[in-house]
């Protein structure tokens, strides 16, 4: 296990790997690490000859002050579930200035539409503060691929789109979406809900499932009526947005069209606490 803080000690190593030949891996984190990312890091162990897993907790890509705060930052435990996990990974654990340099603010990107829509929509600025993160990551360590999880879908297809806008030689892979046990996504957000909102939030995972099979036979409108009137009925979340949308584009699924595939995106609040999932309807 080797821990850097700062970018150059990590080049340098990184260089020696590539000139003998070895692949490079990157799990881009903001830590708080849980199941989900440790199935990243296990694919990427996989597919890889080194591994990379970077934990930053990016405050660029925060519109709300508050979450930003309240996100939550355990190195230490982080490290020592990495450690478990393969002795040979190469965790990068910058601070802010170390990356951005003096000044921490966003590049502005046109994703093409993909960052206007969903998440882009609630939470401003989110996805130019995800495309500079990624843009410094890629430009410092050079993955030969990079993992997301599928539970962020929207931003692991800006990601695509954004080695494709920059034309940078990486390969980017999604990862399936690990669940707890009564099917809330996991996530490092989890930890803040109480007990009881933490088992009420599973009523997302069957509302997405409830969809998927409706899918069959209703339209897009009726089903995303249904959601709505759904979550009105029920007091223990608060309903931001349902959607679905094609997959590749993220356009709101108007009439659904042979051949295409189609997602169903959920944002809700349990408490102050947001939650996102999502699940593919047709294939
Ligand atoms: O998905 C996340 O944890 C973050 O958005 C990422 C990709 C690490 C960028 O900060």
């Amino acid at each position: 296990m080797q821990i850097f803080k700062e970018k150059q000690p990590l080049i340098t190593t990184l260089g020696s790997y590539k000139s003998s030949g070895k692949t490079i891996g990157l799990v881009p984190t903001m830590g708080a690490l849980h199941e989900g990312h440790l199935s990243l890091v296990k694919q990427a162990l996989e597919e890889c000859d080194k591994v990379v897993v970077s934990i930053f907790v990016n405050p660029t890509q925060f519109d709300n002050p508050q979450d930003l705060e309240k996100y939550p930052r355990t190195l230490e435990q982080d490290i020592a579930l990495l450690k478990q996990a393969h002795e040979d990974l190469l965790i990068f654990a910058p601070n802010a200035n170390e990356l951005y340099g003096e000044k921490i603010i966003s590049e502005h990107f046109d994703f093409q539409g993909l960052e206007k829509v969903m998440e882009g929509k609630y939470r401003t600025g989110h996805f130019d503060g995800v495309g500079t993160i990624i843009k410094l990551l890629f430009t410092i360590i050079q993955p030969d691929k990079a993992f997301f999880g599928e539970k962020d879908f929207q931003q692991l297809q800006i990601i695509r789109k954004l080695t494709e806008i920059l034309k940078l030689p990486v390969e980017i892979v999604g990862c399936p979406i690990l669940r707890e046990d009564s099917g809330l996504a996991r996530s490092s957000r989890n930890e803040r809900l109480s007990s009881l909102h933490r088992e009420k939030a599973a009523f997302i995972y069957n509302t997405l499932k409830k969809s998927r099979q409706l899918f069959g036979t209703k339209s897009a409108d009726y089903i995303v009526k249904w959601v709505e009137d759904e979550f009105k009925n029920y007091p223990y979340l608060e309903l931001e947005y349902f959607e679905i949308a094609d997959t590749q584009t993220l356009k709101k699924a108007e009439q659904k069209k042979k051949g295409a595939q189609y997602r169903a995106f959920i944002a809700a609040y349990a408490d102050d606490i947001r939650l996102i999932d999502n699940m593919p309807l047709n294939n």
